[in-house]
């Protein structure tokens, strides 16, 4: 890697603020190779950086793939109760960027979540232009109404207090209060909205797919790393 200045190394990778890597320079706890750090301006390949004789973690972008567990809000905002940052590294939350979720899941809501620090990603996996297809699990309250596989097909479902409907999307009908829907867009509570405008509440709600990713062997609240796609 280039050789970079140990404040900006500490600061991007999410370890302190560069006034603190100052003073952690100072206290002599940063070490390039074996050597101890002379100054935070001081440039260094950061492969070679470690703090309390660690190496430091440099990854150059985040991406990674979490079964979202039920109870975990995809917010910043701690307010809310648990969030699916708490599962992660404390530290890649102060990165710079730092990582946010592709989109968001409902708190009781499981299943595929992407996470990154790549704005990119974010803009190409989110935007309505680009169609990625999201499959969900649904369980619901009652039985699904005779006629709601054709009316989610047609394109003609409107949401409450929206003025655009629906894009066609499909439905697959496991069991009478049971289905498999198949999406493009992301709306706010898209699913939860769709099967209330057919008078069925949803009681459970798993994401399988996003796009190419599904969970495969990750248990609720596991997470690995992938590698970013090229751009
Ligand atoms: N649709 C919803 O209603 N909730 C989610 O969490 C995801 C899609």
């Amino acid at each position: 890697m280039q050789p970079r200045r140990l404040d900006q190394i500490l600061a991007n990778y999410g370890y302190c603020s560069r006034s603190e890597a100052k003073v952690w320079v100072r206290k002599g706890r940063v070490t390039v190779g074996d050597v101890v750090a002379k100054g935070a301006e001081k440039k260094a390949p950061p492969e070679t950086v470690l703090v309390d004789g660690q190496p430091i973690e440099c990854l150059e972008g985040i991406l990674v793939l979490m079964n979202k567990p039920a109870g975990y809000v995809c917010s910043h905002d701690t307010d809310e109760g648990p969030t699916i940052y708490d599962l992660l590294p404390a530290q890649w939350l102060r990165r710079n960027p730092p990582v946010t979720t592709v989109g968001r899941l409902d708190k009781d809501t499981t299943g595929v979540l992407l996470i990154t620090d790549s704005g990119d990603l974010v803009h190409r996996w989110t935007s309505p232009k680009h169609k990625v297809t999201k499959i969900y699990e649904v369980n619901v309250n009652a039985d699904i109404p005779t006629g709601t596989a054709e009316l989610f097909a047609a394109g003609t479902l409107m949401l409450e207090s929206e003025d655009k409907p629906c894009a066609p999307a499909h439905l697959e009908i496991l069991s009478p209060r049971e289905a498999r829907l198949e999406l493009t867009e992301g709306r706010h509570h898209q699913v939860k909205r769709m099967f209330a405008r057919q008078g069925c509440e949803v009681t459970r709600l798993h994401r399988s797919r996003f796009g190419e990713f599904a969970v495969g062997e990750l248990q609720p609240g596991q997470w690995k790393l992938l590698a970013l796609p090229s751009p």
